[in-house]
């Protein structure tokens, strides 16, 4: 058996796609388990940049198989145009399996993600508006609209009408919006259908034979442990399980067969969307390593918050996923930054916290207690062995590791491929 699963340890963005492109190198299988094309995973590799929202990153090594696993929710036009853009870039994708549970966007959903956000007015969430919420929002209420009844031809047809009706009511009724007519978009799925038909199948048998096999496969996770639905800062969440337990419903694997578990973090923290950030950055620095560390998101393009490292959220992602390892990205970004701050607990009035507080009130009232360390100068870009880092990277590092209780296995120096440091 060797199964790893690699989630996102903090808001998302940590550079899931990049860890998980390097691991595929010597993967046979990858796996997507939660979310949708809300994510933007980033891959560089040969000199090519790709951004794959539902595709798994292992799509560009030919001989691995790539399984859209049930728990994913599927936009079948936005998966399509990705598949033609890979092949249009020589990728082939006819290693992909999608699963016949997987739920579909369908394009009620988009409309309502984007009305409930306009009804939520300074409370809303900052969602990806790719209705992902809404999506699942129907899986939960049992009326949602899954890949083996989008290749069924009557039954989907008659899901499409019947839920269309249902959400014209809430559509015009409650958010005061436009009907949407079923049949301006049922034919444009019927043909999505017959060309995702040669992709659908029960991949749950597939990976559980891969996994007694003893074939080598990696979960990727999408969004990151504070987006979690259950234990991320609610409600400025997404709809979806990042943290590792999702893997096991959102693929259809039990618990005693993951491995190994690996949290991708960042050197520092960045959030899209709203909600409280303890260690957010509003001065020039936070500037500096948005603009040096082009934090601008993969899906909306839109400027991400940054900050302060916070081992506090390092700690939470460490046992909320049972982490066996982190790989920390973007050191490089912090090249030249001058003293570094770490986050080591939260002051609440009297009160040091210490765990990641469950009330977002409370979060909003945490001050962040922070421990300085010495920066670097150095150009670090292009060391490929852990011993040649400035003693001060190593030193972050390993503060990191401490404060965490996980061991840092992987050190980011760069985007590439190659610019990956294995401990
Ligand atoms: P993901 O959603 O977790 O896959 O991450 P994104 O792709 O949304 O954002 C991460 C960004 O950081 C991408 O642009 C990556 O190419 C980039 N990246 C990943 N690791 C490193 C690193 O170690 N150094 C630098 N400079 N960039 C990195
Ligand atoms: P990757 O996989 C960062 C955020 C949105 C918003 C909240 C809810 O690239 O790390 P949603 O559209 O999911 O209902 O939005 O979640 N969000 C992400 N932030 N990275 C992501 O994915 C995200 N996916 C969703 O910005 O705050
Ligand atoms: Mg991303």
């Amino acid at each position: 058996m060797s199964t790893k699963v690699v989630i996102g340890a903090q808001w998302g963005d940590e550079g899931k796609g990049k860890i998980i492109d390097i691991l595929a190198q010597q993967s046979e299988v990858v796996v997507r388990s939660q979310g949708g094309n809300n994510a933007g995973h980033t891959v560089e590799a040969d000199g090519k940049q790709y951004k794959l929202h539902l595709v798994p990153s292992g799509i560009l090594n030919p001989r691995t198989l790539c399984i859209i696993g049930n728990g994913v929710v599927v936009d079948p036009g936005v998966l399509l145009e990705e598949l033609d853009m890979l092949q249009e870039q020589g990728v082939d994708t006819h290693n992909l399996k999608i699963d016949l549970r997987a739920h579909i966007i369908m394009p009620y959903h988009l409309i309502l993600d984007g009305l409930m956000e306009q009804a939520r007015g300074n409370s809303d969430i900052g969602t990806t508006k790719k209705g992902i919420g809404p999506c699942y929002m129907d899986k939960a209420e049992r009326i949602g609209i899954r890949l083996c009844d989008l290749l069924d031809r009557e039954l989907f047809t008659e899901k499409a009408r019947a839920n269309t009706e249902f959400k014209n009511q809430l559509i015009t009724k409650i958010y005061g919006g436009e009907p949407i007519s079923c049949d301006s978009f049922l034919e444009e799925y019927l043909t999505y259908a017959e060309r995702l038909r040669p992709y659908a199948a029960d991949t749950t048998p597939v990976l559980y034979e891969a996994v007694q096999a003893g074939k080598k496969v990696l979960f990727e996770g999408a969004q990151g442990t504070l987006l979690d639905l259950d234990l991320g800062t609610y409600p400025y969440v997404t709809s979806s399980h990042p943290v590792s337990g999702g893997v096991c419903v959102g693929t259809g694997i039990g618990p005693t067969l993951i491995e190994e578990c690996v949290g991708v973090m960042k050197a520092y923290t960045t959030r899209v969307g709203k909600g409280p950030f303890p260690t957010e950055l509003l001065d020039e620095t936070g500037e500096k390593i948005r603009t040096v560390g082009n934090e601008f998101g993969a899906t909306t393009g839109r400027p991400r918050r940054c900050g302060w490292f916070d081992a506090v959220i390092g700690r939470f992602s460490v046992r909320t996923s049972g982490l066996t390892g982190i790989a920390l990205n973007k050191l490089d970004t912090l090249t030249g930054l001058g003293a570094l701050k770490i986050c080591t607990g939260y002051k609440m009035g009297r009160n040091v916290i210490k765990d990641f507080p469950a009330s977002l009130t409370e979060l909003a009232a945490c001050e962040p207690i922070y421990e300085v360390l010495p920066g670097w100068d150095e150009d670090i870009t292009g060391i490929r062995r852990y011993e040649l880092l400035p003693e001060n990277v190593k030193r972050y590092v390993e503060r990191i590791e401490e404060l965490c209780g996980a061991k840092v296995i992987m050190v980011g120096v760069g985007p590439g491929r190659e610019q990956n440091i294995l401990r």
